[in-house]
């Protein structure tokens, strides 16, 4: 008798907040916010039950149309959907973090969310300039306030109610151990770059440590080279389970412990990237053993400048 496949429902308890994350995730990082909507609508309906959001991607109203069309049609539950948005650099000042968490909420057009990151550790000059920069074109960062100050600032919003966690993003293990250690409500989510190429063992067993979910965005390595989902590894254990390097990469992910976030414009890479299925463990340890290449792709944990976005054109 084979026993159902349940790896694409996996949820993981927060042990510091409330609520159970789904480890399949739904990344919304998509420019045009008609294509945002579109996809966010492709990603629920076919069954994601978590959307990443920012502030950063200007585009959480279209999200939030998304999400209230489902509530309407009677397809989806608030109870049932795990929304996480992000502060952005701009807004580190403490003063600044509720108001910008309230327009989040707005725009999402949500009453509560389940978990608010800070996008960065990296603090730029406040204001409403997402990406300020000096005289020189260099990005001007704020030394006015600590990470530390803006965590406190986060923990005030769960004592206020309207949120249900909070969290780190891209973040340095040693960054991470300091918050841990200074914070009165322990970072239930960091969520970083991890991939096959990327795997974060160190992190991970920190945060495992820690009772912290990691959350591994770009889990197939953003479709840049060199390809993940062309790794030869990948692409023979992918041939032998009979499923897609893409899907292997993701079941790969769950399957270690950790929660991912995919994004794709097209419905047929949505359905894939939710329908994953448990690895043996012998291809579980061909990935960790046999798997060599070392590659980050985004460069944003160096500088707080998010490598994916592209910089407004100045014209
Ligand atoms: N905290 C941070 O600083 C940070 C940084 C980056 C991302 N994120 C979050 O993480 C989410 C996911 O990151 P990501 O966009 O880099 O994820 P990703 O899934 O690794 O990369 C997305 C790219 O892969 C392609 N793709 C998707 N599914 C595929 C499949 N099954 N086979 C082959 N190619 C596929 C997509 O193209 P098509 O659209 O053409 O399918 C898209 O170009 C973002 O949306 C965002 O929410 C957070």
């Amino acid at each position: 008798m084979t026993t159902p496949d349940t790896l694409r429902y996996t949820r993981i308890h927060l042990a510091h907040g409330s609520g159970e994350l789904p480890a399949v995730g739904f990344g919304t990082l998509i420019p045009d916010p008609v294509a945002t909507k579109q996809a966010t609508k492709a990603a629920l309906e076919t069954g994601f039950r978590h959307l990443d959001c920012a502030e950063r991607y200007r585009n959480e109203e279209a999200v939030g149309d998304a999400i209230q069309e489902a509530f309407k049609a009677g397809t989806l539950q608030r109870e049932e959907l795990f929304v996480t948005t992000k502060l952005w650099n701009s807004n580190h000042r403490p003063e600044r973090v509720k108001p910008a968490f309230d327009a989040s909420r707005r725009r999402l057009q949500l009453d509560y969310v389940d978990c608010y990151l800070i996008h960065t550790p990296f603090a730029f000059q406040p204001g409403d300039e997402q990406d300020p920069r000096d005289e020189h074109g260099r990005v001007a960062y704020d030394p006015g306030v600590t990470l530390v100050e803006t965590w406190r600032a986060l923990e005030r919003l769960v004592d206020g109610g309207h949120c249900k966690a909070i969290g780190l993003s891209d973040i340095t293990l040693e960054k991470l151990r300091e918050i841990v250690a200074a914070a009165r409500i322990k970072p239930a989510v960091v969520q970083v770059e991890s991939h096959p190429y990327l795997p974060e063992w160190d992190l991970l067993e920190f945060c495992r440590e820690q009772g912290i979910v990691l959350q591994a965005f770009a889990a197939l390595g953003h479709a840049m080279e060199p390809s993940v989902v062309g790794d030869p590894v990948i692409a023979a254990i992918a041939q032998r389970v009979h499923k897609t390097p893409a899907q292997v990469a993701l079941a790969w992910a769950v399957q270690r412990g950790t929660a991912f976030l995919t994004t794709s414009t097209k419905p047929r890479r949505i359905q894939e990237n939710f329908d994953i299925s448990a690895l043996p463990e012998d291809a579980m340890g061909e990935i960790r053993d046999r798997i060599t290449t070392n590659v980050r792709f985004n460069a944003v944990v160096q500088t707080g400048v998010p490598g994916f976005i592209p910089r407004p054109s100045t014209n």
